[in-house]
């Protein structure tokens, strides 16, 4: 190992033990694992918690005041800067005279560029039957015709509890109507369901604070929109992602879905991604958590804001921001593209990633009709009229194109399990496709590939354009006047792009 790769890996090394520090000290529950019976905080970590994996572009997510608003950091990594303490823990030194028990807590981040709060807190109750909603997690075909109103949760007062110790503050609200109104923003959001669950937060005194289960490790309480449908779905896990990181976990936290929606594909991600997954109908009784994150809406990530507001980042390799850093560039995508491979163990480091013998890998995403939610009529919305006729003519195109081995990827993605999405479009050099939420999957292409996007004129969108550029990927577009592509002007495209590539 030569001397500069040793100095990185110390300085994660030692990165890592500040950042476990910090996660102790600052989390106030973690001192006292003494005072009830009922508690058992481990040291040991255990078995159904997954460690973070090494991302080759992760960068230090802690707390930096100074991150200016709406540089890229802001909208991507941490600019959750400002803190704000609805319920303190008691005190190391009340607590040793004598008030004991009780010390729940509530705080949270909020970012002004985003307009959206990271909170978390501890010694949370939540009751199931006080959440009126369906079940969720059911099978599809079980629940065929269900409205989406049904599936999102309506929270009743005390919906979810603190602990505290102070008999006059029982069942009073956490927070007021001023609080939500500037840390937790409606926007442009009809049913903000977050909002809905901070503002159900009641005050319990401890006598009354019981839990048919605790739930010892961090764990995050996400609500899903659009949960079917892919950039959505991308736009959950980033929010899930940032707000563990923002909150300093240790390790992957469990996740608990605070909605009704049934059973999608996209739940093996979810499931990769963390610790664990369950429904919040789906536990018995009153459950406590030792401490909670609150995911916010996928709304108010970046990717979405960026279809509205214009976000002027560009994608740049975490080494060269960590030596030259930079307002206008970010990283962050790429370090999130690293956590979904890593999630289903495919191989990160660029260099070791087998390519093919020789030649590239050129995916061809496809459109398919399958049945995405209860809502839905099982007919996806025709982009690309052509879309076969296309893909014919690109893949006869390669067969005869002797320069370099193409190999044309079929990518019927409705047919593939996430995995095998995820490595498909791992090892592509070239990545085609019709605007379509499956393209949110290039926030897992590695460095160099090219995306090349079919667009029709119903559907000038610029999702996969800006999540290309905040990679730092090359991308074209071919728009259509209509839905349909001459295969000609796709073929002269992608033989421009083959030749960059050297074949
Ligand atoms: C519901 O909980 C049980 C056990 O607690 C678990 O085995 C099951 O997978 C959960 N169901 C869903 C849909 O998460």
């Amino acid at each position: 190992m030569n001397s500069k790769k040793l100095k990185i890996l110390l300085s994660l090394f030692a990165l890592n033990s500040v950042s476990l520090y910090l996660y102790f000290s600052s989390h106030p529950d973690h001192h006292r694992h003494n005072q009830s019976p009922v508690y058992h905080y481990s040291n040991n970590l255990p078995l159904s918690v997954k460690p973070w994996p090494i991302l080759p572009s992760y960068l230090p997510w802690s707390q930096n005041p100074n991150v200016p608003f709406r540089s890229c950091e802001a909208y991507f990594g941490n600019g959750f800067t400002q803190r704000v303490d609805p319920l303190k823990p008691i005190s190391e030194t009340n607590r040793k005279l004598g008030a004991g028990g009780g010390a729940g807590w509530f705080r949270c981040f909020y970012s002004e560029t985003l307009r959206s709060s990271i909170c978390e807190g501890g010694r949370i109750r939540m009751v199931p039957e006080r959440i009126l909603m369906s079940k969720g997690g059911e099978n599809l075909e079980s629940v065929i015709g269900r409205g989406e109103d049904e599936e999102l949760p309506n929270f009743e007062a005390g919906a979810f509890e603190i602990e505290v110790n102070d008999r006059s503050r029982n069942g009073k609200r956490l927070v007021d109507e001023k609080f939500l109104n500037n840390y937790v923003q409606e926007g442009a959001i009809d049913r903000h369901t977050m909002r809905g669950l901070v503002d159900s937060i009641r005050l319990a005194d401890a006598t009354e604070f019981t839990c048919s289960e605790w739930i010892e490790e961090p764990t995050l309480l996400v609500t899903r929109y659009e949960y079917a449908n892919m950039f959505h779905t991308v736009t959950d896990w980033y929010s899930a992602y940032v707000a563990s990181r923002v909150t300093g976990l240790p390790n992957r936290p469990h996740l608990v879905f605070v909605d009704g929606h049934c059973e999608t594909q996209l739940e093996e991600t979810w499931r990769a991604l963390f610790s664990s997954l369950n429904y919040a109908k789906n536990f018995s009784g009153p459950v406590c958590f030792r401490h909670a994150i609150l995911s916010p809406l996928g709304y108010e990530t970046a990717l979405f804001k960026g279809l509205t507001e214009s976000i002027n980042c560009h994608g740049a390799s975490a080494h060269d921001l960590w030596q030259n850093p930079d307002d206008r560039k970010t990283a962050r995508l790429s370090e999130f593209g690293e956590m979904i491979r890593a999630a289903f163990d495919l191989p990160l480091d660029r260099h070791h990633i087998p390519k093919p013998i020789s030649g590239h890998n050129v995916l061809f995403v496809r459109r398919e009709d399958y049945l995405a939610h209860p809502r839905h009529g099982g007919k996806v919305q025709s982009r690309l009229s052509n879309e076969q006729q296309v893909f014919d003519s690109v893949k006869n195109w390669a067969s005869k194109h002797l320069d370099c081995k193409l190999n044309i990827i079929n990518g019927l993605f409705a047919h593939m399990s996430m995995k095998e999405q995820v490595r498909a479009i791992q090892d592509a050099s070239v990545i085609i496709g019709a605007h379509g939420a499956g393209l949110t999957h290039i926030v897992s292409a590695t460095p160099g590939t090219v995306i090349l996007e079919i667009i029709s004129s119903e559907y000038r969108r610029p999702h996969f354009e800006l999540i290309a550029g905040w990679k730092g990927l090359e991308y074209h577009p071919i728009y259509l006047s209509g839905s349909y592509a001459d295969p000609h002007v796709v073929l002269d495209k992608l033989k421009s792009i083959t030749r960059s590539l050297g074949c």
